[in-house]
């Protein structure tokens, strides 16, 4: 069924159907169109439009719609297809056989417009808080990590050199506050999401005295938006969800990529658990990080969602245009993509083995102690450009011996300066390099642990 035929004599060109229906994807907003329609009855009888009898049919029938599709979400595709033009065309026809001429009432006053900005609203809403509910899962586990690896420590890395020593719970801290600033970010564009366009009309706004603000309470939206052609035409609340989705899923791309190199036998900090790796179906000794390789690969599709937006409304005209029902398919790919990245997160960190003894050695090797030789030097009042040199000179020394700096005789030392006496050893070790650094935002282990409990305060105080 169409919704427009009357001014037209021949029907639709199969190849114009094809390009142009959008029921086998926005069949998805089929619950959220059915709530907006609801409310629109609502408001039609507000305005004495519709009769408060009227509305209640036309309410009890949708209802009734919405909860046959609610049981069995397929049902527009097996019924539409083929037949509707998208989901809105969908429900007014399902109506239309459920109830009869009523049904054709209900579109007074509406455009599929508004209509259709307001399912996204309402779709977009919904998906958000579940991805955070899923985010916080997927914090939890990097804190759990953090708190199960308390006193481990990894080697730190600049440009994939060994840097300096770190606590692990720091690198998994690290994550955490990136999916925090996600959630944030979510929450932001969550209050740009909660605006009401219906009532705004096909451009001009409706031209029955409906409650605007009413209305947006029924669908409990924070406001109406204040603008009808921009109301009809704006899709910065997907951007903006996009643009969430997008950064979200750089950051497990970041932590996926950090999960792979560590679990490589080069490095050998991590093992996979069996349930989130697979293996070679040619070479038998292969265990292979997939999950952790998809949260680093994943990323691209939704970063291209982000892009495929932008680039559809970019130079687009007032008001609405067709170009806008390409916003749905990037919106719910970038979505789903998000939920499985968020979702695997937990189960990959929970199953994570820890080479503690591996990891140590890591952060043991590199000289990673060699700021603490320039700070210790630094400390018997040397000026830090110099003592920078001098430990470098050290390290070129280290390197000739094969030993660590650590390990070098104090004679060896002393030769580099003087001013080096026995207590040094005791500031080269990897404890006194974290303690060194219980600074606000390092990795010294009291400051860990209060970032961590900060953290799962934090946490367990969002809802
Ligand atoms: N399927 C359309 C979309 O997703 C619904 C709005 C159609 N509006 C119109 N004037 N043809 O954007």
């Amino acid at each position: 069924m169409a919704l427009w035929g009357g001014r037209f004599e021949s029907g639709p060109d199969a190849i114009f159907r094809e390009i142009n229906d959008s029921l086998h994807f926005d069949a998805r907003l089929a619950l959220c169109d059915i709530d907006g329609s609801i409310a629109w009855a609502n408001a039609l009888a507000r305005a004495h439009v519709l009769t408060d009898d009227e509305n209640v049919r036309l309410r009890n029938a949708l209802l009734a719609m919405r909860a046959t599709i609610a049981a069995d979400p397929q049902v527009p595709l097996r019924d539409g297809l083929g037949k509707d033009e998208d989901i809105h065309t969908f429900v007014e026809r399902r109506l239309t056989e459920s109830l009869g001429p009523l049904a054709k009432k209900l579109h007074t006053g509406r455009s599929r417009n508004d209509q259709v900005a307001t399912d996204l609203r309402l779709w977009t809403r919904h998906a958000i808080d579940a991805r955070l509910a899923e985010l916080k899962a997927a914090r939890a586990s990097l804190l759990d990590l953090a708190a199960r690896e308390r006193t481990t420590v990894i080697s730190g890395y600049t440009h994939l050199q060994r840097a300096q020593p770190l606590l692990l719970a720091h690198w998994a801290l690290a994550y955490e506050a990136m999916l925090a600033r996600d959630s944030v970010r979510f929450k932001d564009a969550r209050a740009r999401v909660n605006l009401c366009p219906l009532g705004s009309g096909a451009l001009a706004g409706t031209a029955y005295p409906i409650d605007r603000y009413a209305l947006a309470q029924d669908l409990y939206f924070a406001a109406p938006t204040t603008n009808s052609l921009d109301a009809v035409s704006d899709r910065d609340f997907v951007l903006e969800t996009l643009a969430a989705i997008a950064i979200t899923a750089t950051h497990i791309s970041r932590l996926g990529e950090d999960l792979v190199l560590y679990g490589s036998q080069e490095f050998n900090f991590f093992e996979f658990g069996d349930q989130v790796s697979s293996g070679s179906s040619l070479m038998p000794q292969k265990k292979n990080p997939d999950a952790a390789e998809l949260m680093r690969g994943k990323a691209a599709r939704t970063i291209g969602s982000l892009v495929t937006l932008l680039t559809a409304v970019k130079g687009l005209p007032l008001a609405y245009n067709k170009d806008l029902q390409e916003d749905k398919e990037p919106l719910f790919d970038a979505m789903d993509t998000l939920s499985l990245m968020l979702r695997v997160t937990p189960v990959v960190m929970r199953t994570l083995k820890v080479r503690v003894d591996v990891c140590r050695k890591a952060a043991e090797g590199g000289h990673s102690n060699a700021t603490d030789l320039a700070d210790y030097l630094v400390e018997k009042n040397i000026p830090f450009r110099e003592a920078h040199d001098l430990v470098g000179k050290a390290v070129r020394r280290a390197l000739e011996l094969d030993i660590s700096l650590d390990r070098m005789p104090l004679d060896e030392l002393r030769a580099i300066s003087p001013v080096i006496a026995q207590d040094v050893f005791s500031r080269l070790t990897i404890e006194a390099s974290l303690n060194r650094r219980e600074v606000l935002g390092g990795t010294g282990p009291k400051v860990v642990h209060t970032a961590l409990t900060k953290a799962q305060e934090q946490l367990n105080a969002e809802q």
